[in-house]
């Protein structure tokens, strides 16, 4: 398999101090859907800054496909299609405009470019909003737009920065069928998200990034196997001193509450027969954190 993208200990301190990669080493391969996941300031968008020439960054190497990103700067620009997080359309400008202007930015001749910016508008819901100036579009279409800005030049590497924050449940489906298709196709695709569950419907590989270093780098598959067990927090109708035999892991943690281990998607109907055959009564439950937390919580440590 080849590598559509390698970073090599990249580094970024910003002008004011503040250091938001501390050296990352990231594989993509191509064909690859991956995520790099981490919460709000661990250097997502720094990273993706700095692949799409944005941000100058401090230290390391990027490489896109067989093109060094310092020395074969146009090159490797070519076959990356990026979709920032903040807005940065032009507003006065219309729809297709939009399309058509990227596209000379790459080279691509308008006879090519006009049919496939059609193409793209209609497949994203826009075809009606062609002439339409950006600045009235609603905050989804803009994102859309975007999309379909990155697109343009068919670039082979697709990166994503947070497609679907602040986007409404049907227009995150929406996209979500759209970036499978492509990625389908064979477009790489590189998207960042603070949400564990955009990861796990549609990425293979991830990568986990809090405070400038990347954590974790593995398949989905296996990160979501650690999370297959689940804490739940029973608080108890009256206090026991003795932990009855269960047969599921469990901890008295006070005399009235009580820590369980349940598989994910386990039902808990023997639980709470066993619960009740050994006369205890549970007043209520809990899940100790949701998956997200519990993750970070895990490969970090503990400290969030
Ligand atoms: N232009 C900037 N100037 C100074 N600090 C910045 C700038 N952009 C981001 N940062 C800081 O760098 C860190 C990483 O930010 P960012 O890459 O945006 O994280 P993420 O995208 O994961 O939320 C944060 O501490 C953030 O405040
Ligand atoms: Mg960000």
């Amino acid at each position: 398999m080849n590598a559509a993208l390698t970073i090599q200990d990249l580094r970024k301190t910003y002008g004011n101090g503040v250091t938001a990669l501390k050296g990352i080493d990231l594989q993509v391969q191509e064909g690859d859907f991956f995520a790099l996941l981490g919460p709000n300031g661990a250097g997502k968008s720094t990273t993706i800054g700095i692949i799409s020439s944005i941000v100058n960054k401090s230290g390391g190497r990027v490489q896109v496909h067989d093109y060094d990103l310092d020395r074969q700067t146009e090159k490797a620009k070519a076959l990356l299609g990026v979709m920032p997080q903040e807005f940065n359309l032009n507003i006065f400008q219309k729809v297709i405009h939009t399309l058509l202007n990227q596209a000379s930015y790459y080279g691509v001749p308008r006879r090519v470019a006009l049919p496939y910016a059609e193409e793209l508008l209609e497949r994203l819901g826009l075809a009606s909003k062609r002439d339409t100036l950006v600045r009235m579009l609603s905050g989804g279409m803009k994102r859309r737009l975007m999309i379909a800005r990155a697109l343009i030049h068919r670039p082979r590497i697709l990166i994503l920065d947070e497609p679907t924050a602040g986007v409404d449940v049907e227009l995150r489906q929406i996209l979500w069928g759209f970036f499978r298709e492509l990625n389908q196709q064979g477009t790489t695709i590189i998207l960042t998200t603070h949400y564990l569950e955009e990861a796990e419907v549609l990425c293979r590989n991830v990568a986990i990034i809090n405070k400038g270093l990347i954590i974790r780098h593995a398949p989905m598959s296996e990160l979501l196997k650690e999370l297959e067990f689940n804490t739940l927090i029973l608080d108890l109708a009256q206090p026991i001193h003795n932990l009855p035999t269960l047969s599921y892991p469990a901890e008295l943690m006070t005399p009235t509450q009580l820590a369980v281990e349940v598989k994910r998607h386990q039902s808990l109907n023997p639980l709470f027969e066993e619960l009740s055959q050994a006369n205890i009564k549970v007043f209520s439950v809990a899940n100790s954190q949701n998956r997200l937390e519990r993750l970070f919580l895990h490969l970090i440590g503990g400290h969030l």
